[in-house]
């Protein structure tokens, strides 16, 4: 499984990306915002700083706009994925987009029948929101398992099941268990995997035992 950083703090970004175990880094209207600075620098610079997709969001509404605001965006480095929302327009834009030869990620997926279009249109990714569904009483994880066996039923297609609206390491770890090609993880719960109480005490203990024998490695 990929993961993907959900966030547009580059400080947060590069400190994980150092670990190499971050594939790839996506970015929303929302994000940006929070960064507080200005969009195209912020992914000028994170595409500088990791290797793999990063996911900039158009916010036109109109296909046209979407695919001059995705050309644009797409201008600023190789490694960027042009985000647009799944609408009828945000699915034209996305087949002219990948037909010329640009990563498509197709986001705020809640549907099963939304991200069959989407593979249709030749989506690189499509990104099905599971804590949102999970916040108005669905499973979002049941979305990530459906898109599993429908895309699992067809070779012709391609596109990559990206979890996104990730909360908690639950969240990662049952859509690894569903299949998902990506996860994109909020900085703070792609650390907490990483944690475990035991690992902690298990550590403490063996220090203890080591340091009794007087013996150092180096
Ligand atoms: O990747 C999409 C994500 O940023 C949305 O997350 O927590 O705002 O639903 P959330």
């Amino acid at each position: 499984m990929k993961f993907f950083i959900d966030s547009a703090d580059i400080d947060e970004i590069r400190e994980l990306a150092d670990s190499g175990l971050v594939d790839g880094v996506t970015t929303n209207p929302s994000l940006v915002a929070k960064s507080g600075r200005a969009f195209k620098d912020v992914i000028a610079e994170i595409c500088s700083t990791v290797e793999g997709p990063v996911s900039a969001e158009v916010t036109a509404l109109e296909a046209d706009a979407m695919v001059e605001e995705g050309r644009a965006l797409a201008e600023i480095a190789n490694n960027v994925a042009v985000k647009v929302p799944l609408t009828w327009d945000g699915l034209k834009a996305c087949r002219t987009l990948s037909q010329g030869g640009t990563m498509v990620n197709v986001t705020l997926c809640f549907s099963a029948n939304q991200a069959l279009l989407a593979a249709k249109a030749g989506a690189t990714f499509i990104s099905p929101f599971i804590g949102r569904l999970d916040d108005i009483g669905e499973d979002g994880m049941e979305l990530i398992r459906d898109i599993r066996v429908i895309y699992d039923n067809y070779d012709a297609l391609g596109t990559e099941i990206l979890a996104a609206s990730i909360r908690s390491d639950d969240h990662v770890r049952r859509s690894a268990m569903a299949g998902a090609d990506v996860a994109t993880v909020p900085p703070k719960v792609l650390r907490n995997l990483a944690n475990h109480a035991l690992t902690d005490k298990g550590l403490d203990a063996f220090l203890a035992d080591w340091a009794k024998t007087g013996q150092s490695i180096l």
